[in-house]
């Protein structure tokens, strides 16, 4: 039993404040640093040869890299590598490259979500304009590209499924981001859970997926393997547990510790989990204060306390978390096949961590 999950949604707060002192979790984040720091040291290294400096483009395209992150998809890409008995040391160019095209989708999203900070500074298309930001998410993605195409001692067939791969995961990803933005725009009676679900898988969970089947692959050196659908089984329900979680932060979480906005979804309308659910649980007040505040960009903090408030009452923040943990839960039992080793290890405590974090 010692890889369930134990903890019950309702005390997720109090679990949070555990954590801090969690040796388990120091342990977790070291793995992750160590491996974000060598996949974004090659990304520093590489990109002036790919990313041209014409001003203010490099630096514009540089601005979240310089300012951290918490590196999830590179670290997981490493992890998923040596987790098949690969050497991780072959696998950097893809892990720079999944950071390239993450910090791509970052740029324009906050476009898109109105979002002023990121990363605790200002974001991309504030600090300069919409054009700049745009150019800057789109140099990313070739740059990604490039780094895939830099990849060692695979052979070109290889190279060749993992460059369609990631093509087909970005178009995946801006699907999933259409469908955030559309789904603002469609009346919350149409949607689902399994709708608003599938959208996160799109927006968020492709990513992960593509990075722990890369690294499967190179670690691997083979397109097929049984061990590459099970760990895309694990990332597809990691990487949408984190999303789910990340939306339940965007409310609980301070802009501080988060870097972002608070309660910028409650302003925007986006149909996350808990908005779905808060309004299909509201008594007739409730859905009042709902209509009034919820989607509208002109709420203050102190409307969206009120917002929280009908979120509290219809418990479905801790709808949103068993929802991520049942997620997280079925990723630590598919790779429950894979052979034991330290990076098997990290990925299950990866998993946990993607419904535990605070941050
Ligand atoms: C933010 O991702 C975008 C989402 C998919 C929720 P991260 O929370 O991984 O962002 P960084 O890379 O740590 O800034
Ligand atoms: C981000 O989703 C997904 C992508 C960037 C592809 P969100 O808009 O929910 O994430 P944050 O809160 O801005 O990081
Ligand atoms: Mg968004
Ligand atoms: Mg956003």
């Amino acid at each position: 039993m010692k890889d369930r999950l134990n903890f019950k949604s309702e005390n997720y707060l109090l679990f949070f404040k555990r954590l801090k002192t969690n040796i388990v979790m120091v342990e977790f984040i070291e793995a992750i640093r160590r491996r974000q720091k060598i996949a974004m040291d090659y990304f520093f290294e590489t990109a002036p040869e790919y990313i041209q400096p014409e001003i203010p483009l490099r630096e514009a395209a540089l601005h979240y890299p310089k300012h951290g992150g918490k590196g999830f998809r590179p670290a997981i890409l490493m992890l998923t590598c040596g987790a098949v008995g690969g050497d991780e040391n072959l696998a950097i160019p893809a892990a720079a490259a999944v950071e390239a095209l993450h910090v791509s989708s970052l740029i324009h999203d906050d476009i898109m979500d109105n979002d002023d900070t990121r990363r605790g500074i200002e974001a991309v298309w504030k600090k300069w304009d919409d054009s700049i930001a745009i150019l800057a998410g789109d140099v990313l993605v070739g740059f990604a590209f490039r780094l895939i195409a830099k990849l060692p001692k695979i052979s070109d067939q290889l190279k060749n499924n993992l460059l369609s791969g990631l093509a087909l995961k970005y178009t995946e990803l801006c699907h999933g981001q259409m469908l955030d933005i559309d789904f603002t725009r469609t009346s919350i009676d149409e949607l689902t859970i399994e709708k608003v679900t599938e959208m996160q898988y799109l927006k968020t969970g492709v990513l992960f997926e593509f990075c722990c089947v890369a690294g499967a692959k190179i670690g691997l050196n083979k397109e097929q393997h049984e061990y590459i659908e099970v760990i895309r089984s694990y990332a597809k329900n990691a990487g949408t547990a984190f999303q789910i979680q990340d939306d339940v932060l965007g409310l609980v979480a301070d802009s501080e510790t988060m870097g972002k906005p608070r309660y910028s979804d409650i302003k925007e309308g986006k149909r996350t989990i808990i908005a779905l659910h808060a309004f299909q649980q509201a008594s007739d007040a409730e859905k009042k204060v709902l209509s009034d505040f919820f989607g509208n960009p002109k709420s203050t903090d102190n409307d969206c306390l009120k917002v929280m408030e009908v979120f509290k009452s219809t418990k479905s923040i801790e709808f949103a978390v068993a929802k991520a943990i049942e997620m997280a839960q079925n990723a630590i039992d598919v790779i429950s096949v894979l052979p034991e080793n330290e990076n098997k290890k990290i990925l299950l405590d990866f998993a946990k961590q993607m419904v535990e974090r605070s941050s």
